[in-house]
């Protein structure tokens, strides 16, 4: 199909082939372009490109649409290092990528917040860009040939898996992990399982990594049905754990199904901030372990502990922030709402001798109340909640719990801004914001804010 000028005011049609100039990126990493003002959001489209773009879905505001040829690259691209769906921004140098996420922190806090009047320090660049990742999580499919493939999904090609041999985010040792397992499977004659027509086996590999202890874990999530044990544990060579999930899941997810130990321990063992940590398969775990250490630096700096602060550790984990500021204070109480992370959070107190601190599993939706019942009232609230960020609700819990700061980790900008206007609104003031690269070659953004009462 031809590109075709859309005239003003006229909806491009899906299928549409437009040419477009990308003018800037997304929140999200979607380059923007306009159509006589109407707004085109480009997958693949980078600041300055000239695009053929498709169009995949066109509302009366805005289209979404995914270049299909660079018609005239942007002069700041640059070569990218293999075909990798998990990297879409590495064809930005890596210093234009701290500039557009310490941007976009800025524009989500005035714009969607409405926020002025705090500091906004320079973002903490990371410390690897490459081979970063504690955790991968891989996809199995066909390829054109029929043959059994593991990698990422194909952006906008749902059903394709672009196979990766040598997966760049994810260390060597991890990779031969994940390899080896893939020839065995190959070797069985294991079919990919077909989200389509539901038939098929294997469905993920999940390669977790304890970056400090090199410890590896495994898990193959596959349907129900009949495995080797014997043969996928000689395969899968030196592991530190090793598991079978089977699960009749409809969704994509690694998360839910049944899972056996086949050998090794079930909990992968892991070294942050001087401390020594179990992490259950189901536990999240920030996947950057070197630059998780800088968040929670940061995060304990921005709380200015004291030795008489009571202090809430809300979306806790595996107890991670909670341990590591519990000596500088005179208690700790985490809430967090996967059983398996706070039956860690507690073995990682006990572990590392920490006697100050109380975890519990519970919505934090549901419990805060009778958190703060039970525990008092905190001087110091410290949450790090999902990318969806908190509800109102929650919000409205943490300010009639009336602590003197809230330290916000935040995954997504786009949330805290909003989150922050509502604190605001109710007697805070945003003093801080730290942009922190937990994810160089990806969009997205990891950042902390402080608030403090304004009434001291
Ligand atoms: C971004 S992680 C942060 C974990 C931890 N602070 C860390 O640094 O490893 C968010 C955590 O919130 C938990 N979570 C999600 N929804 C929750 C809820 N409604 N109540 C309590 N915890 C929740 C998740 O299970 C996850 O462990």
């Amino acid at each position: 199909m031809e590109p075709v000028s859309t005239p003003a005011g006229r909806r491009p049609a899906r299928g549409e082939h437009l040419e477009l100039t990308i003018d800037t990126l997304a929140f999200g990493g979607a380059g923007v372009a306009r159509l006589d003002g109407y707004v085109v959001f480009v997958q693949d489209g980078m600041p300055g490109d000239r695009v053929r773009a498709e169009v995949q879905k066109a509302k009366r505001a805005y289209a979404q649409a995914r270049a299909i040829e660079i018609v005239e690259p942007s002069p700041d691209r640059v070569a990218p290092r293999a075909a990798h769906p998990g990297a879409p921004w590495q064809v930005l140098p890596y210093e234009r990528q701290l500039q557009v996420k310490h941007a976009q922190v800025e524009e989500a806090l005035r714009r969607i917040g409405r926020l002025e009047g705090f500091e906004l320090e320079p973002i903490v660049p990371a410390v690897e860009t490459w081979r970063y990742r504690n955790k991968l999580e891989y996809s199995f499919g066909a390829g054109a040939d029929g043959r059994l493939v593991c990698g990422f999904h194909a952006p906008g090609h749902w059903e394709e898996i672009v196979e990766l041999t040598d997966c760049l985010l994810a260390s060597e040792p991890a990779n031969a992990a994940r390899e080896r397992v893939v020839q065995w499977c190959r070797g069985q004659g294991l079919p990919a399982f077909d989200r389509r027509t539901r038939e098929g086996f294997l469905r993920n590999l999940v390669v977790r990594e304890g970056r400090r202890t090199g410890e590896l874990q495994v898990r193959l999530v596959t349907s129900p049905g009949q495995l080797d044990r014997e043969g996928l544990i000689a395969a899968a060579g030196p592991v530190a754990g090793l598991l079978w999930t089977q699960t009749d899941s409809v969704a994509e997810t690694t998360q839910g199904g049944q899972s056996e130990l086949l050998a090794g321990g079930e909990h992968l063992e892991e070294e942050i901030g001087g401390m020594q940590v179990r992490i259950a398969p189901n536990a999240f775990f920030q996947t950057n372990s070197e630059m998780a250490e800088r968040l929670y630096g940061l995060a304990i700096d921005y709380a200015q502990p004291a030795g008489t602060d009571r202090v809430y550790d809300l979306y806790c984990g595996i107890g991670t922030i909670g341990l590591l500021i519990a000596p500088r204070v005179a208690e700790v109480w985490g809430l967090e709402l996967v059983e398996e992370a706070i039956a860690d959070a507690i073995a990682n107190a006990r572990l590392n001798e920490v006697d100050n601190v109380q975890f519990f599993a519970g919505d934090v939706r549901l419990a805060m109340r009778e958190l703060v019942q039970r525990a008092g009232r905190p001087d110091t609230v410290v949450v790090d909640p999902p990318r969806s960020g908190l509800s109102q609700k929650v919000v409205r819990r943490i300010i009639e719990a009336e602590p003197h700061r809230i330290v916000y980790v935040s995954c997504n900008p786009t949330t805290l801004a909003p989150n922050a206007a509502q604190l605001v609104e109710a007697g805070y003031v945003l003093r801080r914001v730290r942009p922190v690269d937990m994810f160089p070659q990806t969009p997205h953004i990891e950042c902390v804010a402080l608030l403090e009462r304004r009434d001291g």
